[in-house]
């Protein structure tokens, strides 16, 4: 059978988990992938990942400090869907990244500790999945510990994230009283089986059969059957019933139960996000100045740069391109062209990240992520296409919280220090201002460990010893609005202007009161706090 647009791009589901670091979205990735058979015991992800992080020095901030900072993506084939997960940095210093991140997710899992429920991260990314309206499927992990009660992380869901949960499963007990979950639409009980090793739960758990033969079974008692009966019962009149349209409009969210670790409800997490996760969208875009949209079946191949991550390979000191498709049959080989510049570029070399390694790609589609290694030709918010004319919505940059000057010991290597501050802002690891006057550089970040992230990989990758100063400025503003008045403003306050990687005017303030105060004085310019690449 020939693959085309039209039967391939329905067959992606393209995702990313979400959670609070220790929620479980490392065991839950391995198991998804174990759930998946693309590969074949736990502990591979884990093992890959500290491999990968004695690598470099970069890395070892990820292992001293046990936080992720990196991310990349495993596609998976099961059950005839392609799975695509979409790993997603869990520090909220890099909150920026996994919003561009997120942009190239048709879907989230969020993971919840069932002891511990909606925690800090978890609403932040939630909040961020809101923005592009996101469907979410809700995971309570850690059912094997002694978790909250059920209906009450339930009722967090729904008042804490004003989203609509509905349970498709409910749990019988937790911890060491925790004995499976009941399908509520299909009466079954699925028993959940303790045992030792990680390894042994490959086989799986026991085969579900319908809860009034549970008690037969050995699976619960008389007292656990009726209040799990009970319940349901209750159930039915607490939450509303799954509705697809309501799911993916981002108001509802279907809950599994589970427990990552001892491979429990991880099968059927992933069926149901290959049944209700959607397939690549119809996008809004525009062609050669004109609004249309683009059709993941269309025959034009088109995509957008949602992320360029270095140092994967530090042999090869590749920087990649991480293109997420959005039409079309993408063939190795193919030329495709940069919109902004009108570069072409012969995508001779994509990486297709599979569970197991990287792999050159012969062929892609709408839902799925290329890797194309380049030479800084490829920037994050790039729309790449056959025609060069294809362009989509730019991706966000966030005024950053802090703003450092940075300065290089050596005094002799500040040319160089342009260029590698650069290129770091290209890949998005941190901002780049230049005050009008003057000639320093100063850095913007969200988070201070951006700053110590940049300072290593400044030494190691680009033998540049840097020390960071604070900086006379506290906040930055893109400005927008009429170009007269934005060129009168920044006349009146030459000192306080700056330009940013794309040369776009910033206003670079002492404190936030002063932009209140400049902002209220001109009221016809725009004082941004973001602004769209692209
Ligand atoms: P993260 O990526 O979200 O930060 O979490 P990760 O998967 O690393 O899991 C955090 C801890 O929670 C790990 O324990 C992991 O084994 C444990 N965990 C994950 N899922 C479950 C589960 O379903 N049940 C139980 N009981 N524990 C779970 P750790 O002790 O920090 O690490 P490790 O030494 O076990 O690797």
């Amino acid at each position: 059978m020939s693959n085309t647009p039209a039967t391939e791009a329905p067959r992606r589901r393209t995702f990313a988990i979400i959670s609070h670091p220790d929620a479980g979205k490392t065991t839950l990735t391995e198991h998804l992938l174990l759930a998946g058979g693309s590969i074949r015991a736990a502990g591979q992800v884990r093992a890959r990942g500290e491999n990968r992080r004695t690598r470099s020095d970069w890395m070892k901030i990820e292992k001293e400090r046990g936080i992720s900072v990196s991310s990349s993506v495993m596609t998976f084939e099961h059950d005839g869907k392609v799975f695509n997960l979409l790993d997603t940095p869990g520090h909220e210093d890099f909150s920026e990244d996994t919003y561009r991140t997120l942009t190239a997710a048709d879907a989230a899992i969020m993971v919840l500790d069932a002891a511990k429920g909606i925690e800090p991260q978890t609403l932040k990314l939630f909040e961020v999945c809101r923005l592009r309206d996101i469907p979410i499927i809700t995971f309570i992990n850690k059912m094997d510990r002694e978790a909250e009660d059920s209906l009450a992380l339930l009722d967090e869901v729904a008042s804490k994230l004003q989203l609509d949960p509905s349970p498709l499963y409910w749990p019988a007990g937790s911890g060491n009283r925790f004995r499976g979950m009941l399908e509520l639409k299909t009466g079954l009980f699925y028993p959940f089986t303790r045992r030792e090793s990680g390894s042994e739960y490959d086989q799986g758990h026991e085969a579900p059969a319908l809860l009034d033969q549970a008690v037969a079974k050995g699976w619960l008692d008389q007292a656990e059957l009726d209040e799990l009966r009970d319940t349901a019962e209750l159930l039915e009149g607490g939450f509303k019933a799954f509705d697809t349209i309501s799911f993916l409009e981002g108001h509802m969210t279907p809950v599994i139960f589970g427990s990552a670790l001892r491979h429990y409800g991880v099968n059927q997490l992933l069926q149901a996000i290959g049944d209700f996760a959607p397939a690549p969208k119809t996008v809004a875009a525009s062609k050669a100045g004109t609004d249309t949209t683009v059709d993941p079946t269309d025959k034009e191949v088109t995509g957008f740069v949602f992320k360029v991550q270095a140092n994967m390979d530090p042999n090869h000191r590749d920087r990649i391109a991480m293109l997420k498709l959005t039409s079309g049959k993408f063939q190795r080989g193919m030329k495709l062209k940069v919109q902004n510049t009108g570069k072409q570029l012969s995508v001779n070399a994509p990486i297709m990240f599979f569970a197991s390694d990287r792999e050159l790609a012969e062929d892609a589609f709408g839902g799925d992520v290329i890797g194309i290694p380049n030479h800084g030709v490829l920037r994050v918010g790039d729309s790449l296409s056959e025609s060069g004319t294809v362009r989509f919505q730019g991706l966000p940059n966030f005024a950053p919280e802090i703003l450092q000057r940075v300065r290089v010991k050596d005094p002799l290597k500040a040319k160089h220090l342009k260029k590698a501050l650069e290129s770091l802002a290209e890949e998005g690891v941190t901002q780049l201002f230049r005050p009008s006057i003057g000639s320093d550089f100063i850095v913007g970040a969200v988070g201070q460990l951006q700053f110590e992230v940049m300072a290593d990989r400044l030494a190691n990758e680009y033998g540049l010893d840097v020390i960071f100063e604070p900086s006379p400025y506290a906040e930055a503003r893109w400005l927008g609005g009429d170009a007269a008045k934005i060129e009168d403003f920044a006349g009146k306050h030459r000192s306080a202007m700056g330009t940013d990687i794309d040369e776009f005017p910033v206003f670079l303030g002492k404190s936030a009161w002063e932009i209140g105060y400049v902002a209220e004085r001109y009221p016809d310019v725009k004082f941004l706090r973001t602004k769209e690449r692209g």
